[in-house]
């Protein structure tokens, strides 16, 4: 498993993006422009995780809940996505940034889905640093998934049910090519995961801001960082065994 990040600096961050709609009320304006906020909030971030030697990013950007959303808002939403995704591409090809999509891909729209794949064939090269999108997704529908694909392989003959263990198992999340997060960021005050990453942050930091997503800056993601160099990761183990080199 691909779990060695340095001890106080992590390898990979997995955000939920949220509050774009109590970002807008506060400013009196319609949600779409929270939403349309927050778009341009990534970019930030983005380059912020970069400049900090991060190797992967992954984004919460549309859940397989936020369906049930009014129609319009999810319409909206999908339009910002098309127009985001116009613009960024461009911009990681040139910084050479590898964009994974994570979700059911098959039923967004198929314009999305199209820029989409060809995003990640043009930038599969790049080694550096990878933008995971989030987008359809949920945990719950992940693990379907994959059961589904190990029902498959096990009838084909190429997964054996009695030695399946964790370490194959998780080769079929979408994240199967990922390492797990190390901190999961959540803004907007609330403390939950939301279907998010349940399996692969099993041990990960979770760090719960304040900040509504659109406000969510440089020094907001700097801050999560700081904190995150305090805890100490002890995956079941004593404090005390940590510290023996032999451990
Ligand atoms: C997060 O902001 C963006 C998406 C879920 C797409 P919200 O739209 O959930 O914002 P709040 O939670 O209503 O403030
Ligand atoms: C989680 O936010 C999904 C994304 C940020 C894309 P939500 O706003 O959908 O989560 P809940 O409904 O408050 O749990
Ligand atoms: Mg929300």
């Amino acid at each position: 498993m691909h779990q060695e990040s340095t001890k106080n600096q992590p390898r990979h961050i997995a955000i939920i993006m949220d509050g774009n709609g109590r970002w807008a009320k506060k400013h009196g304006l319609p949600r779409i422009e929270g939403h349309r906020r927050g778009a341009q909030a990534v970019r930030q971030c983005l380059e912020a995780a970069r400049d900090h030697g991060l190797r992967y990013l992954t984004l919460y950007a549309f859940s397989v809940e936020n369906w049930d959303r009014p129609e319009e808002e999810v319409h909206a939403l999908m339009d910002l996505l098309d127009q985001f995704l116009k613009e960024q591409i461009h911009h990681m090809l040139k910084h050479k940034i590898r964009l994974r999509v994570i979700g059911r891909y098959h039923e967004l729209p198929s314009n999305i889905q199209k820029r989409l794949r060809e995003a990640e064939e043009r930038s599969a090269e790049f080694t550096k640093f990878t933008v995971g999108l989030a987008l359809n997704y949920g945990s719950r529908t992940e693990v379907v998934d994959a059961a589904r694909a190990i029902a498959k392989a096990t009838q084909a003959g190429t997964v054996d049910p009695d030695r399946l263990d964790y370490a194959q198992f998780r080769d079929f999340l979408y994240t199967g090519d990922m390492p797990d997060p190390d901190l999961v960021i959540r803004t907007s005050g609330e403390s939950r995961l939301s279907n998010f990453l349940l399996m692969q942050s099993a041990y990960s930091e979770i760090y719960f801001s304040e900040v509504l997503w659109p406000d969510f800056d440089r020094s907001s993601f700097e801050a999560a960082l700081e904190d995150y160099a305090q805890r100490e990761r002890r995956y079941g183990k004593t404090s005390e065994q940590l510290q023996t080199p032999a451990s």
